[in-house]
C-alpha cells in the first residue's frame, strides 16, 4: 500500500465513530508485508562490571545465604529466563578494554585483585564507600562464572575484547580458552581443570568498545587497523565467529562512513557480522550544558517537559537506524554486515539508586516503560536491519530490569515490558503504519514534537503479536487497528503496562508491584479492524488469532 493511500484512508478514519468515540489514530498492519525475522538476539542484555551489576546484581558468592546456584542470584536467575533473554554481553562497555580476562579464570581464591575502570568515576552516588569489590574488582565473577550464568538463563554469550590495552594474540586465547573442543589445546585443558571440560562455543565478539572514546580514542582509520589486527585469523574451532565491530557514538555518522569506506576497500568485510550502535537518551536541564553530571534530567521526580525531551531523543533511534544503514549500504551493497545497537536505555543523574555501592544506579518509572516499548517496536520496524540490540544495563544500573540489593530483589517497569514483548522473538515482523498526530512540547524554549503513538506487529501461522504504545503522559488514544489483508479476527487477548496516568509510578523493594502487567482489557471487533482505548501512558500487547 502506497504511504499517500494510507494517509488518506487514515485521514477519513479519524471521522469514523464506534460507538461514541472517535479515533484519533490509526494502525495499519499489512499481514502479507514481512519485513524480516525479529532475531531473539535484539531482546538482548547488558553486563558490565559497574557499580552494582556484577558484585550485588548478579554475584552473591557461593558462601551467601542469599538463594544462588554456583555464586549466580537465583532470584535474577528465574525472573531473567522467563523473558527469554536472547543474549548477554559482558564484560562491558568500557570496562572491558581494561579487562585481562586471565584475572578472571581459575581458584577464585588466587584470583587477583585489580582496580576497577570504574573506580573514580565522578557519579559514585552520595557516601558510596571507597574500597570493596566494586572499587577493587576481586575477579571472583569471570568467564566461566559469566558463561554459566548465560546458559542458566538460556541467553546466547557475547563477549567483548580488550583492543585498548591486551594485543590481538591475547583475543585470540581467549576464543581458545572458550571454545577449543576438550583436550585439544593447553587452554581447553586449563578450561577443564577449571571445571568447564566441554567447550562454551561462544559465536559473538565485540572487537573493542566505544574505540572513538574509552575504548582507545581512536580516529576510524586507526580503529580500522585494530579490527583487522583482531579479527584475522583468529581459531575458530569450526564455529561461525560473529564480530561485532564498534561503531559510531549516536549520531556520530562520519565513525559510520570512515569506517566501512576503509574497510571495503581491501574488499570483503572483514568477517563483521554487526556494526555496534550506541545510543542513550538524556535530558539535558536549560538547554546543553558541560556539566556531565548533574546536568543530566532525574530519574524520578521529573517536570513533565522532561517526559517529552526524553523519548523524543530516544526516539531518534529509528533515524540512527535508518542513516547508518544506508551509509554501510553504500560501502556493502548487500549488506552482509547487519546492526548490533548494543547498548541503549535512558541514562539520568545520579540520585535514585537503590544502594550506594551502585555507580549509575536509578529508578525507572513509566517513563522508562514507555522508552522501552517505543524503542523496541522501532527494532522490529526495522528487522532486516537489526540484528542484535542490548539494553544498558541488566541490573542495578541505568535502564536496569532488576533491582537486586542482599536479599531485595524487584523487577522494574522495564522488565514488564520485555515480558510482554518476548512474545515477538523469532517472529515475522509485518510491515505496520501509524497515522497520529504528534505531541507537542516545549523543550528549553523552543516547540519540538514527539510521535503520538508508536506500534509494531509479527506474526507466525495465524498467529500475530501486536504492541502498541502510547507516549501521551496526559491522554488515552482511541486507535482503530486494521489488519489489511486478513479475513478476520477469530480472537484476542490484551494485555497492558499502565499506572493510571502516573508517570512517575515505579516499583520498589517495599513496593515491588506497583506497576505489573494487567490482563483483561478487551478491544472492539469489527470485522478485520480493532478497535481499542490505549490509556494515557502506556504499552499495550495484542495476541491476535487472524481467521
Ligand atoms: O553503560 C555504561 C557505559 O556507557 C559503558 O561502559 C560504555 O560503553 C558507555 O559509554
Amino acid at each position: 500500500m502506497r504511504r499517500r493511500d494510507f494517509l488518506t484512508t487514515a485521514t477519513a478514519a479519524a471521522g469514523l465513530m464506534h460507538g461514541q468515540q472517535t479515533a484519533n489514530a490509526r494502525v495499519e498492519v499489512l499481514v502479507n508485508e514481512p519485513i524480516g525475522r525479529i532475531a531473539p538476539e535484539i531482546y538482548g542484555h547488558f553486563v558490565e562490571h559497574l557499580g552494582g551489576v556484577v558484585y550485588d546484581g548478579v554475584w552473591v558468592g557461593v558462601e551467601s545465604k542469599i538463594p544462588n546456584v554456583g555464586g549466580l542470584r537465583k532470584q535474577l536467575i528465574d525472573a531473567f529466563a522467563k523473558i527469554k533473554p536472547g543474549v548477554v554481553r559482558w564484560p562491558g562497555g568500557c570496562f572491558a578494554d581494561s579487562y585481562n580476562w586471565r584475572d578472571g579464570i581459575g581458584p577464585r581464591n588466587t584470583r587477583p585483585k585489580r582496580a576497577n575502570f570504574w573506580a573514580g568515576s565522578n557519579e559514585w552516588p552520595e557516601g558510596a564507600p571507597k574500597d570493596g569489590p566494586t572499587r577493587y574488582d576481586p575477579n571472583w565473577f569471570g568467564t566461566v562464572e559469566f558463561l554459566r550464568f548465560a546458559k542458566a538463563v538460556g541467553a546466547k554469550p557475547y563477549l567483548a575484547a580488550n583492543v585498548r590495552s591486551l594485543t590481538a594474540r591475547d583475543f585470540y586465547e581467549w576464543v581458545d580458552y572458550c571454545n577449543a573442543p576438550a583436550g585439544t589445546t593447553t587452554l581447553a585443558e586449563q578450561r577443564e581443570a577449571h571445571g568447564a571440560k566441554e567447550p562454551f562455543n561462544v559465536e559473538y565478539w565485540g572487537v573493542g568498545n566505544e574505540s572513538w572514546g574509552c575504548g582507545g580514542s581512536f580516529n576510524p582509520e586507526e580503529y580500522l587497523v585494530e579490527y583487522r589486527r583482531f579479527s584475522e585469523w583468529v581459531p575458530k574451532f569450526g564455529l561461525p565467529l560473529k564480530y561485532i565491530g564498534s561503531g559510531p557514538n549516536s549520531g556520530d555518522l562520519s565513525w559510520t562512513r570512515r569506517f566501512f569506506d576503509k574497510l571495503s576497500q581491501k574488499g570483503g568485510f572483514g568477517g563483521m557480522w554487526g556494526w555496534g550502535l550506541h545510543h542513550y537518551s538524556w535530558n539535558v536541564s536549560g538547554g546543553r550544558t558541560t556539566d556531565w553530571v548533574a546536568g543530566k534530567g532525574a530519574a524520578i521526580g521529573y517536570p513533565e517537559n522532561e517526559w517529552y525531551e526524553l523519548l523524543s531523543d530516544a526516539d531518534k533511534m529509528e533515524h540512527l537506524i535508518t542513516a547508518n544503514w544506508a551509509i554501510m549500504g553504500e560501502f556493502d551493497k548487500q549488506h552482509r554486515v547487519k546492526l548490533a545497537v548494543d547498548e541503549w536505555g535512558a541514562w539520568f543523574r545520579p540520585g535514585s539508586s537503590v544502594a550506594s555501592t551502585h555507580l549509575l544506579g536509578q529508578q525507572s518509572t513509566m517513563r522508562d516503560a514507555v522508552l522501552a516499548g517505543m524503542t523496541l517496536d522501532t527494532f522490529h520496524r526495522h528487522a532486516d536491519k537489526v540484528a542484535m540490540a542490548n539494553i544498558a544495563q541488566l541490573v542495578n544500573c541505568l535502564q536496569a530490569l532488576f533491582f537486586a540489593h542482599e536479599d531485595k530483589f524487584a523487577t522494574t517497569p522495564t522488565y514488564h515490558v520485555f515480558d510482554m514483548y518476548a512474545a515477538h522473538q523469532g517472529k515475522q515482523s509485518l510491515r505496520t503504519m501509524v497515522a497520529c498526530d504528534d505531541l507537542r512540547f516545549d523543550r528549553h524554549g523552543k516547540q519540538a514534537s514527539l510521535r503520538g503513538l508508536s506500534a509494531s506487529a509479527s506474526m507466525e501461522e495465524k498467529t500475530l503479536i501486536l504492541t502498541i504504545t502510547n507516549p501521551d503522559p496526559k491522554a488515552a488514544r482511541e486507535v482503530d487497528v486494521q489488519f489489511r489483508g486478513a479475513a478476520g479476527i477469530g480472537s484476542q487477548q490484551v494485555s497492558v503496562l499502565e499506572a493510571g496516568g502516573d508517570i512517575q509510578a515505579h516499583n520498589t523493594f517495599a513496593a515491588p508491584n506497583r506497576v505489573v502487567v494487567k490482563s483483561g482489557a478487551t478491544a472492539a471487533i469489527n470485522g478485520s479492524t480493532l478497535r481499542y482505548r490505549a490509556p494515557a501512558a502506556s504499552v499495550s500487547k495484542f495476541e491476535v488469532t487472524l481467521a
